[in-house]
This record gives structure tokens, C-alpha cells and sequence, in this order.
């Protein structure tokens, strides 16, 4: 009896071993020819605990191996075996083969369901071409007074701080909330000045979503069902759905009975409520949730990161922040207030600046693929297979401030996005909004928004950081500063 126990134990193990060998992350372990870091643990692989992944720590030890092995290398997370590039060929190469995302993104899915960041294929192609419209320049024109209005009400909660330290990444992502509320939803919840439902229901999900992706414990749904964050979560989720619904409801409304009430510039809204597939069938509403919370999520994080760490890092550069104030000041002749499109397209300098802010401190670090078949890569002269399943990690930050590319890629050199210096490299080298058919379907709206509101607070104020040892990265879809203080000075 002990003995069959133990055959049947055996077996099994032999054949989840045989099974694992063979599958991809099994086909990455064995080839010898991709470097990996040496400090491992047979049971978790790389990750260090005391270190975790997301943190400044983890993402100290994720830039040394990928500086050390830019091309390829192989990274264990317990049984899984992914590859991590930072190279634009490769990258190039892997785009040309129009991967799928990875199951990293799982854990949004419950969250942003099947919208335009994580559905895939056909459906994939079709929303991207019926949305793409909604991001012409003519509605992003309309978008522009929007802007005006919120960046001043930020400009004025920053005054109101008086000499009070800033949390920057705080206050920003109330901003960009709020512009992405209102320019998309046509939503004013004013949550810059005021508490609001909605945007502190947005802000209370996205950080329990961002615990989830790095708590192992919570993988499973039915898991994270049962903990106190999963049971907040659900909760959140049911209230946030109830008013997401009525703003969808209101419009629909408004649609349908009282069309000469409507704006006579269509919003992203408006746009999700009466685009039409080929066969004449329209969204449904779960469709247009899904879509609202990914564009308000992928919307708001991301230019809030940016905006904070271009005003850190230009009050660290003081050369280069003079400059762009004598430019800001140069072409604000009326003042600050109601900054006029062609002023915002007249600030070259600021431009270039706010081109290296993203190099140094790209917003979204990593992002991930999934290969859906079987690919080879030249590396060093070596072909390497990468099996179809197999995931790889696309280090934007890394590759942005690689040696390979980049003259002293830690010193702040914004004449590197001279025309004159953009022609000597591979256009891949620098991608912060990604590239290919699944790039940034946001990039002119963040980068609108990104320099109004830069070119206004150095308008406003004088900038200094204050406890710089303390400020740290965290690393959850977005690279967040976490402890960044400012004090802004009021010019006279
Ligand atoms: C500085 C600000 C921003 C940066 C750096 C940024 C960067 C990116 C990157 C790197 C991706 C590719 C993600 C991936 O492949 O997994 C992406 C996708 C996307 N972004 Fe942005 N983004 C920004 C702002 C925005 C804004 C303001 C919006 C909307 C208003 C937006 C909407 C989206 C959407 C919907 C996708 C998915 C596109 C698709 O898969 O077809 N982003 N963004």
C-alpha cells in the first residue's frame, strides 16, 4: 500500500517535472546561453523578499542585471521563467510580431474588464480604430479649455500651501483626475478642491489594485474573496460601478431625448455612446464602463507621475528651469491663466526639457508581452528561441538611460532631442509612450496636459525639493515618487 502511495507520488512528480521541462518557462531555464543573476532560491526564484520587486530596492536589482545583460536575460519568479529586454531591436522585432499582453495584466482585468489596455485580437483592432478618433486634434483643441481650468485651480491649491512642504505626487494626481473626469466624462467633481465620490472611489481601487499585483497571496480570486482588502475591494467596485452607471445613464439620456442639450463638440463620451461597428451595433453599456475606467485610469497616474518628476527634476537643473522660465515668461505675456494653443505649441526649450524628464523618469517603466508563437532573436551572433507562451519584460527605463545609447545617460542633456541628435539613434531607443499599433492612444492628450501644466507652475513659482535622501520609487504599472517634497516659492 505504501509502496503504490509512493509510486503514484512519484510519478506524479516526474511528470509535472517532464511537463514543466517543456513548457516555455522550462524551455527558457534550460538554455545556457541567456544569462540570469546568480542569487536564486530553488523555491521563489529571484525575488527578495526583503527587497520586494516594486520597491526601490527591487528596482535598483531589475536595472543592474538589465544594464549588465541589455539584450536578454532570464528572470525566475517561482516556476515561471520570463525573458527581460531592454533592447531596441529586439524590441522592434518582438513588436513586428504583434505579441499579446502578458498575465501580469490579469489583475487590472477584474478592474478594467475587457477594454482597450488588455483585450486582445480582432476586438482589440476594431475598438483601437473605433476609438482612435476621439484623440483628433480637434477634440483635444476643445479638451484644451478644460486644461485651463484645471491647472489653474492646481496652481492656486499650491498657493494656498503657502510655505507648507508639497506632496507633488499627491497633489498631481488629484489634477489629472480631475482633467481626465471632465475633458472624457464631462464629469466635474472638482475633486482638487472638494471631496468627491467618484475620484476617491478611483483613487481607494487603483491602490488596492496595485497591492494585489505584488501580493502573491491574492492570486487567486477566490483567495482575495475572502480577505479584508478583497471583501473593501468588492464593495468599492459595487459603489463606483452605481455612479459610473448613472453618468453613462444621464448622457444616454440626453442622447436620446434632449440631443439639442448636447455640447456641439462631442466628448470621449459621446464618442463611446454612438460609434457603431461595421454591422451598425453600439457599444454596450459594460462595453462603455470598461472602456471609461481605462481611460480614466490610464489617463490620470501616469501624466500625474510625469508632471511630478519633471518638476523635480528641473528644480534639480537649475540651468535648465531658468531657461524655460525666461521662455514661459517670454511667451505668457498676458499672464498664465488662459494660455492660448499656438503659446503652448511657441516653447521649444521647455519641449526639449520635458522630452528628458520622460528619458529619466518614464512613467510607465516596464511594460510586458506575451509571444503567440515561437520566435528566434540574434543575439551576439547567437540565435536564440523564444517558445511561443514565453513572457518578456520590456524595460523602457532601463533602455532610456543605457550606455549603449546614451552619452552620460544619467546627466540632464535636453539638446539630446535636437533634431540634429534624434537622427543619429534608433528611434526605438526612446519610447515612453510605447510604440507600434499598441502605443499610447493617450500620447497627445498627456503631452498637452503635461506642458500646460509645467509651463504654468514655473510661471507661478520658484522650485526646490526638500529631503531628496528620502525620495524612492515605487513601481506599480506606473514608477511613483514616493516622499517627493517641493516647496515652491511664489515669483514676485
Ligand atoms: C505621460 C503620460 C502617459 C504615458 C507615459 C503613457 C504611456 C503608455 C504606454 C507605455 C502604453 C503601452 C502600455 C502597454 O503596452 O502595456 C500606454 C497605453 C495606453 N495609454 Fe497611455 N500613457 C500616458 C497617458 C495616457 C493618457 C492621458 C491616456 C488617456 C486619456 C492614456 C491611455 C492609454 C490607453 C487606453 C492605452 C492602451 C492602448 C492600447 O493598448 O491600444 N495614456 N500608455
Amino acid at each position: 500500500m505504501i509502496l503504490g502511495v509512493a509510486v503514484v507520488i512519484l510519478s506524479s512528480l516526474v511528470y509535472l517535472i517532464v511537463k514543466w521541462l517543456n513548457s516555455p518557462s522550462g524551455i527558457i531555464y534550460r538554455n545556457k546561453d541567456i544569462p540570469a543573476p546568480p542569487e536564486e532560491s530553488w523555491l521563489l526564484g529571484h525575488p527578495n523578499m526583503s527587497n520586494p520587486m516594486y520597491s526601490e530596492g527591487g528596482v535598483q536589482w531589475l536595472d543592474k542585471w538589465t544594464q549588465k545583460y541589455p539584450k536578454l536575460w532570464k528572470i525566475r519568479v517561482g516556476p515561471y521563467v520570463d525573458f527581460v529586454t531592454a533592447d531596441p531591436k529586439v524590441i522592434k522585432a518582438i513588436f513586428n510580431e504583434k505579441p499579446e499582453k502578458d498575465h501580469f495584466y490579469r489583475y487590472v482585468r477584474d478592474w478594467l474588464g475587457d477594454g482597450l489596455l488588455l483585450s486582445a485580437g480582432q476586438k482589440w483592432f476594431t475598438r483601437r480604430k473605433l476609438l482612435t478618433p476621439s484623440f483628433h486634434f480637434d477634440i483635444l483643441k476643445s479638451y484644451h479649455e478644460i486644461f485651463n481650468k484645471t491647472t489653474n485651480v492646481f496652481i492656486e491649491c499650491i498657493k494656498e500651501k503657502g510655505d507648507e512642504e508639497v506632496d507633488i505626487f499627491n497633489l498631481s494626481l488629484w489634477l489629472t483626475l480631475d482633467t481626465v473626469l471632465q475633458c472624457l466624462l464631462g464629469y466635474e467633481g472638482h475633486c482638487q478642491i472638494k471631496e468627491d465620490d467618484y475620484a476617491s472611489l478611483m483613487y481607494k481601487i487603483t491602490g488596492l489594485v496595485i497591492k494585489r499585483i505584488y501580493a502573491p497571496q491574492y492570486a487567486y480570486d477566490w483567495v482575495y474573496g475572502l480577505t479584508q482588502d478583497g471583501k473593501e475591494y468588492k464593495e468599492l467596485a459595487e459603489r463606483f460601478e452605481v455612479i459610473t452607471r448613472k453618468i453613462i445613464a444621464d448622457r444616454q439620456t440626453l442622447h436620446d431625448e434632449r440631443p439639442e442639450e448636447l455640447s456641439d463638440q462631442q466628448d470621449f463620451l459621446d464618442i463611446l455612446l454612438s460609434v457603431k461597428y461595421d454591422d451598425g451595433s453600439k457599444l454596450s453599456t459594460r462595453d462603455v464602463m470598461d472602456e471609461a475606467n481605462v481611460f480614466v485610469f490610464e489617463g490620470h497616474d501616469t501624466t500625474g507621475a510625469a508632471i511630478s518628476w519633471a518638476l523635480y527634476l528641473l528644480s534639480k537643473n537649475r540651468e535648465h528651469l531658468d531657461k524655460c522660465y525666461q521662455e514661459v515668461k517670454s511667451v505668457f505675456v498676458d499672464g498664465s491663466e488662459n494660455v492660448t494653443l499656438h503659446q503652448l505649441s511657441s516653447l521649444p526649450y521647455l519641449s526639449l526639457c520635458l522630452k528628458e524628464c520622460l528619458r529619466l523618469k518614464c512613467s510607465v517603466p516596464y511594460i510586458g508581452r506575451e509571444l503567440s508563437k515561437d520566435f528566434t532573436v540574434d543575439i551576439d551572433g547567437k540565435s536564440v528561441m523564444m517558445p511561443a507562451g514565453s513572457v518578456i519584460h520590456i524595460v523602457l527605463d532601463t533602455m532610456h538611460r543605457h550606455k549603449n545609447h546614451w552619452d552620460s545617460p544619467e546627466e540632464f542633456r535636453p539638446d539630446r532631442f535636437l533634431p540634429e541628435n534624434m537622427g543619429k539613434r534608433d528611434p526605438f531607443t526612446y519610447i515612453p509612450f510605447s510604440a507600434g499599433p499598441r502605443n499610447c492612444v493617450g500620447q497627445k492628450f498627456a503631452e498637452s496636459e503635461f506642458r500646460l501644466t509645467v509651463a504654468k507652475v514655473l510661471y507661478n513659482f520658484d522650485i526646490e525639493v526638500i529631503g531628496e535622501e528620502k525620495i524612492e520609487r515605487l513601481n506599480a504599472f506606473i514608477q511613483k515618487p514616493l516622499n517627493l517634497y517641493l516647496k515652491f516659492t511664489p515669483r514676485s
